[in-house]
C-alpha cells in the first residue's frame, strides 16, 4: 500500500517527459504559451499537493500550490479564447469553439475542484482534500479526452 502511494508522485513527475509539448521554444501565439506553460506547472504542483495527501499530518501547506490551481483554472476560459483557434503549435481541438457550452462546463468544473481542494487546505480536512483531489485529477483527464488532440 505504501509502496504504491509513494509511486503516485513518481509517476505524475513523470508526467512532463510524455504530456508536454514537443517544442518550447515558441508557439505563435502569446496566449498559447501561456496556457501550455501554466498546463505545464500544473503537472509539477499536482504532484505537490498528491504527496501532501500522501502524507502524515496537517494538509494546510498545500493550500498555497492548491490556491495556484484554483487561480489558474479560473483562467482558463481567457486563455482559450476564439482568436487562438487558428494558431499554429497547438494541440487545442476545434471542438473548444465548436461546443462552446461544453467546454464552459469543463472549465467550470475544473475551477469548482480546484476551489474545493484549497478550501480543504485551509480547513485542514484530509477527507475532504483527497476528495477533490481525485475530482480535481478527473476534470483535467475529461477535458484533455474531448478537447485536445492527442498529439
Ligand atoms: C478545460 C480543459 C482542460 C483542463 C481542465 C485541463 N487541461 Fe490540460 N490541456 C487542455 C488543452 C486543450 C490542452 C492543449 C493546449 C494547446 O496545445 O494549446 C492541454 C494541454 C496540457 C498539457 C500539455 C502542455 C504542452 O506544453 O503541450 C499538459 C501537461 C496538461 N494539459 C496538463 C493538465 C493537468 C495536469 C490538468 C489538471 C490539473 C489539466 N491539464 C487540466 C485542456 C485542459
Amino acid at each position: 500500500m505504501r509502496a504504491a502511494l509513494l509511486a503516485l508522485p513518481a509517476l505524475l513527475l513523470a508526467a512532463p517527459a510524455t504530456l508536454a509539448h514537443e517544442n518550447h521554444m515558441h508557439s505563435s501565439h502569446p496566449l498559447v504559451d501561456a496556457r501550455m506553460g501554466g498546463m505545464t506547472m500544473m503537472v509539477a504542483t499536482m504532484a505537490q499537493v498528491s504527496r501532501a495527501a500522501e502524507g502524515e499530518g496537517s494538509i494546510a501547506r498545500a493550500a498555497f500550490p492548491a490556491s495556484g490551481l484554483a487561480l489558474f483554472a479560473r483562467s482558463l476560459p481567457a486563455l482559450f479564447a476564439a482568436e487562438t483557434a487558428d494558431a499554429a503549435e497547438t494541440r487545442a481541438l476545434p471542438a473548444i469553439w465548436a461546443d462552446a457550452a461544453g467546454f464552459a462546463a469543463q472549465t467550470a468544473e475544473f475551477a469548482a475542484a480546484t476551489a474545493a481542494l484549497e478550501a480543504a487546505a485551509r480547513a485542514d480536512d484530509r477527507e475532504a482534500f483527497t476528495a477533490a483531489l481525485a475530482r480535481t485529477k478527473n476534470a483535467c483527464q475529461a477535458c484533455h479526452t474531448t478537447y485536445r488532440a492527442e498529439s
